[in-house]
């Protein structure tokens, strides 16, 4: 079943016609990445594209490239044959033997490891992989769709994506904006979920949202997007009303505000004692000064504290933070490390 894409603003009409554009290139096999925060429906329009195209009748593959680590990943995409490793009893086939002449949805495709990458962009350019352990190459028809909630062209800037597989994929890319840019769509969205859900909770009773309610949910700006609406209809469905839920979303998740809230990372006395350590021509400290060095101590307090306050702000989730900092996970957790930044101890 094609999962309905819903949505009136201008943005989605855009997406619809890239749909209509990229099904008539399914045959070709033109990659197309689908871009967005989480929760915005990057699967919602890999499956439309899957059953609108030619392919709608062949297999469709999705392997999270987050959820596994490299080895395990490496066998799942290309297979295995018999004895390849310790324990390889028998032949196994990837995804890309699976998929073959349907689709393959890489979600999270920023995960994947450089190794990875330019083994898949191998696959790309040739059609062909070897699985492990065998000396002969497969050939493969797949349409290879890749999603991701990052952006790859920072990633590829710091080095953590291949620029070739990057140009590879992203001949067609589909960005979808994040629902608090597209507060058209909201309502729409609201009155979906209720009358799908009034199905499954036939024992629960809930109210479309008076005006008053629907302009805090237009207003609200939903970091889960079309995910949160579901939960938030369920848990008002379950409830029997909307106020209790919406007033807690006002309290406790307004929309962070970096600019106000976050202490300054520098004042002037901080800039004198922490950072200039050069006290004259005659001073110890006169050999080791110089401006490469006061800049790096700079930039490192800053990103501290920016760092510090966004993972205070997430509660310590630091999913959510590298999300926020648009930075990888592993390079929170370098930066946490190497920053030596601690959670807080809180008084019991
Ligand atoms: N435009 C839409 N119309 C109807 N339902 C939608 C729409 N967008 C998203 N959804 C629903 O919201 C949920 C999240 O969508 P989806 O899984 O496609 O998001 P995602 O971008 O892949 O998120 P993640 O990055 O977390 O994997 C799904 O249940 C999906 O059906
Ligand atoms: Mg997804």
């Amino acid at each position: 079943m094609i999962p309905p894409f819903i949505g009136i603003s201008e943005s989605i009409e855009k997406i619809r016609e890239l749909i209509e554009f990229c099904i008539n290139v399914a045959a070709t096999g033109l990659n197309v990445v689908i871009t967005g925060e989480s929760g915005v429906g990057k699967e919602v329009v890999a499956q439309n594209l899957y059953h609108r195209s030619s392919r709608k009748n062949k297999p469709f593959i999705k392997v999270n490239c987050a959820a596994l680590p490299e080895g395990l990943l490496e066998s799942e995409l290309f297979g295995f044959e018999r004895g390849a490793f310790t324990g390889a009893q028998r032949r196994k086939r990837g995804k890309f033997e699976l998929a073959h002449k349907g689709v393959l949805l890489l979600d999270e495709i920023s995960d994947m490891s450089l190794a990875l990458q330019s083994k898949l962009l191998h696959v790309l350019q040739s059609g062909e992989f070897s699985p492990l352990g065998s000396e002969k190459e497969v050939k493969t028809d797949v349409w290879v769709l890749a999603a991701t909630n990052q952006d790859l062209e920072q990633n590829v800037k710091k080095g953590l994506f291949r620029e070739d597989l990057y140009y590879r994929l992203n001949i067609i890319q589909i960005y979808i904006p994040p629902l608090r840019n597209r507060p058209e769509d909201i309502p729409l969205l609201i009155d979906y979920y209720i009358e799908k859900y009034a199905s499954k909770f036939s024992h629960k009773n809930l109210n479309k949202p008076s005006p008053e309610i629907l302009g805090r949910l237009i207003t609200y700006h939903w970091p889960g997007n079309v995910r949160e609406i579901q939960n938030i209809i369920k848990r008002c469905m379950v409830i029997g009303n909307w106020e209790e839920i919406i007033d807690e979303l006002s309290i406790s998740k307004k929309p962070a505000d970096y600019s106000t809230k976050a202490k300054p990372a520098l004042d002037e006395a901080s800039i004198i004692g922490d950072f200039i350590d050069f006290k004259g021509e005659n001073s110890p400290n006169h050999a080791s000064f110089s401006l490469k060095k006061v800049k790096k101590k700079v930039l490192d307090r800053i990103e501290k504290e920016v760092i510090s306050h966004v993972l205070g702000q997430t509660g310590w989730n630091r999913t959510k933070a590298a999300k926020i900092l648009k930075i990888s996970y592993k390079t929170l957790l370098y930066k946490i490390s190497d920053l030596n930044i601690e959670p807080p101890h809180y008084s019991r």
